[in-house]
Parts: structure tokens; sequence; C-alpha cells
């Protein structure tokens, strides 16, 4: 195929070197953006009186009819073309003549390409939010369930603490709503139009560059020509709201992992979402929590990858930053897979209630709450911190816990000790009395089940 900018060439590009500056292979998932955004660059050119009424008709007409091909499949996009921007133009040319040539007017692949990747972007960021707010549905859903099943909360890995279970899934509804925030904020930033700054400088014609923001739906212009060819910062932005949305899915599964092992078992995964061995007959492997934990750091190199290609690239164009898409989109894609199967995972989880209260009973979590218990009777909290202590220490090496101690043996430790210790130190008075703003108190738990509600239905 003969190349459009091969006006001063007179030998043809070598073909490995061809297939190698090729991007078609990737960026023909644009096709949509690119059609769209030379369509309102065509009506835009004859608003302004570039090119005529006629002109702007037959390639908008044009364009339709290639758009409408590849939906329907009945037009395959020609793999040898150089890029998506190339393919579309030379076909629009091929089907309508001449007037086809007219469309590059005022415009370059630079503002072309930087137009249809935020297009694209713009989509696909809705799409993922979506996928979110699944995933925040069915933790909802799970948090209503177990608004009193009783766990024990840890630090360390350890023991630490009684809290409800919903208050420990609540803490990952909170993380999401931030990565719904951080997604929303880049998209602030990624919604202006570069179209119209040409190959870095603007351009000599008379064109309306607001016009083409409107109609593609853009919020506003880029106000510098050389930044709207070489910014991709919008591509950073949403790349690291991913790597951090991955980081806490990441965590997430981990737990899961841990929680469906043996050692915890604290839920079981549905049949769907778990694999066999092919040899133990009797493992059943959370499989999908896992590739998601590995699939972390695929993104995360996507991250990397942008970062260190923009790293000392002069202004403005320059093809390095061709490489900008195989990043996104591989963090795109890996994010909306993972976003598919989270959410019915969740969703299908079993909790077991009985192992997580028999595991809150052993471990002493409730020494806190003996300490507590003391300072209220009237001793520093220090003091009441080390009688705990004691009587913990006691416990293990009689074999008892706290709440199976003698109020004799009680007594031996600090005679202000009465029968009211048991209820003090209950598992049960131990989560409920937690009632600070945002602890695992019942009522924190209604409030954080508001705002999570109140945050997906605005
Ligand atoms: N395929 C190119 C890219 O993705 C399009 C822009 C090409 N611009 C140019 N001046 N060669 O970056």
């Amino acid at each position: 195929m003969d190349k459009m900018w091969a006006g001063r060439f007179v030998k043809a590009l070598d073909k490995q070197a061809d297939d190698f500056n090729s991007s078609i292979r990737f960026d023909a998932r644009m096709y949509k953006q690119d059609i769209c955004g030379s369509m309102a660059h065509a009506a835009m050119l004859a608003s302004q009186k570039i090119i005529g009424e006629d002109d702007a008709d037959a390639i908008i007409e044009g364009l339709e009819g290639i758009l409408n091909d590849i939906e329907k499949g009945t037009l395959q996009i020609d793999e040898n073309a150089e890029d998506i921007h190339m393919f579309v133009e030379a076909l629009l040319t091929e089907r309508i003549g001449d007037t086809g040539k007219k469309l590059h007017t005022a415009r370059s692949r630079n503002d072309q390409v930087a137009v249809d990747i935020r297009l694209y972007l713009r989509d696909e960021s809705e799409e993922i939010i979506s996928g979110i707010k699944s995933l925040l549905e069915a933790i909802l859903a799970q948090a209503k369930q177990h608004k009193s099943t009783i766990m024990p909360g840890y630090t360390h890995l350890q023991r630490a603490q009684p809290i409800f279970f919903a208050h420990h899934l609540l803490a990952y509804a909170m993380m999401l709503t931030r990565d719904i925030g951080r997604i929303e904020d880049a998209k602030k930033r990624m919604n202006l139009s570069p179209l119209g700054s040409c190959a870095l400088a603007g351009t000599t014609y008379n064109t309306n560059r607001k016009m083409t923001a409107e109609k593609l739906g853009f919020d506003g212009i880029t106000l510098n020509s050389i930044d709207g060819v070489s910014d991709r910062d919008f591509c950073i932005e949403l790349l690291s709201a991913f790597a951090t949305l991955m980081m806490h899915l990441s965590r997430f599964s981990e737990e899961i992992i841990l929680w469906s092992s043996w050692e915890f078992k604290f839920v079981e995964l549905d049949d769907s979402y778990t694999t066999g061995s092919s040899i133990m007959p009797q493992k059943k492997n959370p499989d999908i929590a896992e590739l998601v934990r590995g699939k972390t750091g695929r993104v995360y190199g996507d991250l990397m990858a942008m970062l260190t290609v923009l790293k000392g690239l002069p202004l403005a164009y320059n093809k390095d930053m061709q490489e900008d898409k195989e990043a996104i989109f591989d963090a795109i894609d890996t994010v909306k897979q993972c976003l598919n199967v989270f959410p019915p995972m969740i969703e299908g989880m079993k909790a077991l209630p009985e192992n997580m209260l028999n595991a809150a009973k052993k471990g002493f979590i409730n020494a806190t709450d003996l300490a507590d218990y003391l300072t209220k009777k009237g001793l520093p909290f220090r003091t009441s911190y080390k009688i705990s202590g004691q009587a913990v220490a006691y416990c293990i090496e009689k074999g008892k816990v706290l709440d199976t101690l003698s109020l004799e043996e009680y007594k031996a430790f600090s005679d202000i000790i009465g029968e009211d210790v048991y209820h003090a130190i209950d598992l049960n008075t131990c989560v409920e009395t937690r009632i600070s703003d945002g602890g695992t108190g019942s009522a924190s738990i209604d409030a954080q089940i508001a705002f999570v509600t109140e945050f997906l239905n605005k």
C-alpha cells in the first residue's frame, strides 16, 4: 500500500521496518473514536467554510458507512495499514473519491491520536466504574447479611480485637469508593479536547476547536497546542488509579485465600469460582482470587512502562508515544477481566460464622476490654493494661481463657473486679460497645451501609 506521507520519498519503507512501525494491531480498537473524531472535524471544516457543505456531507456519510460496516462485521480492518487513522482515511478516499482527501485539512495524526485515546479512555473508564459499583453491591449484600457475625480482627496477622464481619467487609467498600473518586478525578482533566492542536503549533486555518470539542462531549479545549499533542498525563493518572484499585483487589484476594484455607475456614467460595487439582482429589483452590492478586503485578508494570516511556521525551510528539497504547489497553483489559469475576465471587462466598466465632474466642482478643473495664473502675489505663496482661499470662499457664476464670482468680489480680466483669468481656459486649464513630459497633456499621448505599445511588 502506498503511504499517504510518501511525497518526498523515492524508496518504499522496508517491510520489516514497516511492520515494526505499524500500530494497527493494537490501535484498531479505537476505530469508533477515530471515526467520530473525523466526523466532528469534517462538520467543523464545513461550518467554518474551510471545505464545502457537500464535501462534508459526503465525508460524514462515507465515515458512517465505514463505521456501520465494521460494527456489522462486513468490513475487516486491514492489518497491513500503518495505523487506524491511515486505514480509515485511505478507505474513505477509496469509497468516496478525492473528496476524502479533504478530511485531513487543518489536522494532524498527532492531535487525532490524542483525541482518540481520550475518547476511548473516557468510555472504558465508565465501564470500569460500573464494574467497581457491582463489586460494591456484592460487598454491601454480604455486609448486610453479616451485621452481627463476630470474627477476630487482626493486626500483624495476630488475633487482636473482635469485630463484626460486616465491618471488615465495609473497609473494602471504603477503598472502592475512593477508587471511583480517583478515576472520576482523572477524567475531569482528561475530558478536554486536543483536536485542532494539529502537528504541534496549531493551524493557519480559521478552525473552531470549541465546536469539535462540544460535538465530541468534551468539557472544553486544551490551551496549548504543544501540550495538547504531547500530554499523556491522563494515561498515567488513570493507570495509577487502576494500580491502586488492583492493590485493593489484591489485598482482598489475599484475605479470601487465607480465609478459605483449612487453617482459617472463615469462608467457603462457591464451586463455580474455585478449581480442583489434577492430582489431589481433596483440593478446592481459590484460583480466581490468586489470579487477581497475580494480575495486580501486570497493572503495576503497565504504569511503570508508561512513566518510563514518557521520561526524557522532548516536546512535542515523538513516536515513542505510540507505546502508550499497549500499556493502557493491557491495564484496561486486565482490570475489566478482574471486575467481571470478582463481584460474583464475593456474591457467592459463604461466610462460616461459627468458625469465625470460635476463632474469636481464642487468642484473648477481649484483653483490651478487660483493661478498659478496670480503667472505667478507676485505675489508670497503664495499670489496667498490666493487670490484664498478667491475667492473660495466668490463663496461658493454666490452659484457660479470660471468660472462664473464676471471680476468685480475678480478685487475686485486683479486688476491684466484680461479677460484672463477665459481661464486660463477653464478645458481644466487646463489639457492641465499640461505639466510637467509624468503629465496629452496630450504629457505625449502619452508618457505613447508608454511606455506601447513597454513594451507589447518586
Ligand atoms: N500511530 C501513531 C501513534 O499511535 C499515530 C500518530 C502518528 N504521528 C506521527 N507523526 N507519525 O502515536
